[in-house]
């Protein structure tokens, strides 16, 4: 077990080169699996997450190579349809599975992936859509078992709640199904946009990319393609974020601002300077930020992989603020955390109030996720003091050399071995 130490008190000043999404990458490789062949992906980031969904494939038949920024998979004729707890409780995003593997073999047993830090995590929506597009879904044994004997068959879904997983999973089902689906209410976020591309790119028939209709008109087969990760809109966004906490002054090369539009109005609210160059995105601050009222949604709205950061700039900004997390119900969890460096923030429900200080003092803290322990690192850089974040697996999981990006930025820290860590 690793931790961090951080030792307060610099500005984030330089260039940054952000690489592709997490959320995009991991469902490439899972959309690999449609097609027979040598699928080639580009810009995946160095990330744990990678690791463990490369295992999976592997444990389906596949071939993955990983090459620095290159990830190939390659897809045998025949894959196999089950995916066993012991991975796919290490990866939620592993339940993406699900729609190829039904779609390809007519059949897919994967293991629920059970909870997490931030809060219950139902595949209701997954399971209903699939079952609208013909299969026969039961959830026994810890295990969701969908068949589809005679293939897919095209169907109307509309989704309760514009569900990231939910619109991938149907999407990538609909790929392969006899006729057509459309799917209504569907998730927007950049990573599925990305995800259509390379479908689109494998020769499937979507309409509606990017919008809240997606129709689907099922094909007899995909090819393996080459495709290019969607840049990062979340790393983009902690670096956006820890600029104006410590006052600093970043560029995020490959950053898109064009993904980040709410959080950058956020940001420029609060007072940061904001340039969208064409090679990424400069962010400056000079004065103490100012507090600002966020209301996580799903994507156009402020995205609940960034709360974490935006309370804790709150926490150190000049006034008084209030996010409202709409996403998960439990992911105010940290804030404790953020209370034993001296933040005054206080939750009702789904709200968190910060009244902001002008500064925090240095403490050990625990990281309970990726993006509450990449907040609580950037918190630890505006303390006063030498702050110590344990659970740095947690940020591997999805911030690739994050302790070399932000040394590179000005930043001082170490990441060392926990001795306080113990296994009972
Ligand atoms: C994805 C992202 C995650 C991000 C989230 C929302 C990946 C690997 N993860 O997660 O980082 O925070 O989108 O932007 O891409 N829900 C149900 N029933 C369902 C499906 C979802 O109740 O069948 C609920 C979930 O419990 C959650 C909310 O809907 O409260 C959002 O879930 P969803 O959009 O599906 O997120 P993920 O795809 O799991």
């Amino acid at each position: 077990m690793e931790r961090f130490r951080v030792t307060g008190g610099t500005p984030l000043v330089g260039e940054v080169r952000v690489t592709g999404a997490k959320n995009s990458a991991l469902k490439l490789m899972a959309v690999a699996l449609l097609a027979e062949g040598r699928t080639t992906l580009r810009d995946v980031p160095a990330i744990t997450d990678v690791t463990y969904m490369a295992e999976l494939l592997r444990r389906l038949g596949a071939e993955v190579d990983r090459d620095d920024d290159i990830v190939t998979v390659d897809v045998p004729a025949k894959v196999r349809f089950a995916a066993p707890y012991h991975l796919v409780r290490r990866l939620r995003a592993s339940i993406c599975v699900l729609g190829p593997l039904l779609a390809r073999c007519g059949a897919a047993d994967v293991a629920l992936p059970g909870g997490d830090a931030i809060g219950s995590r139902g595949l209701g929506l997954h399971l209903a859509g699939l079952e609208k597009l013909g299969a026969t879904v039961t959830v026994e044994h810890g295990f969701v078992m969908a068949r589809a004997g005679r293939g897919l068959r095209g169907g109307n879904v509309w989704l309760d709640f514009p569900s990231v997983g939910a619109t991938e999973n149907l999407l990538t089902a609909a790929t392969l199904a006899d006729g057509t689906t459309v799917i209504d209410n569907a998730a927007r976020e950049p990573e599925v946009v990305d995800i259509c591309r390379m479908l689109v790119r494998m020769g499937a028939k979507i309409d509606g990319i990017g919008t809240s209709t997606l129709r689907i008109e099922g094909v007899d087969g995909l090819s393996s393609t080459l495709h290019t990760t969607v840049p990062d809109r979340i790393v983009t966004g902690t670096w956006a974020i820890g600029a104006v906490m410590t006052r600093g002054d970043v560029t995020v090369l490959n950053g898109r601002a064009d993904h980040l539009e709410i959080v950058l109005d956020k940001l420029a609210y609060a007072g940061a300077t904001i340039d969208t160059a064409d090679e990424g995105l400069r962010v400056a601050m000079w004065d103490r930020p100012r507090a600002v009222d966020v209301v996580t949604l799903p994507y156009p709205g402020f995205p609940t992989d960034l709360q974490p950061m935006i309370v804790a700039l709150n926490a150190v900004a000049e006034g008084t603020a209030m996010v409202t997390e709409n996403v998960y119900e439990a992911r105010f969890m940290f804030v404790n955390e953020l209370a034993r460096l001296g933040a005054d923030v206080r939750t009702d429900g789904h709200h968190a109030v910060a009244n902001g200080r002008p500064r925090l003092s240095a403490a050990p803290v625990a990281a309970p996720d990726i993006r509450a322990g990449a907040a609580l690192v950037l918190a630890g850089l505006t303390a006063e003091g030498e702050t110590l974040v344990s659970g740095a697996h947690h940020i591997d999981r999805g911030y690739p050399n994050f302790a070399g990006q932000l040394n590179s930025l000005g930043a001082h820290v170490v990441r060392e071995s926990d001795p306080d860590h113990f296994d009972a």
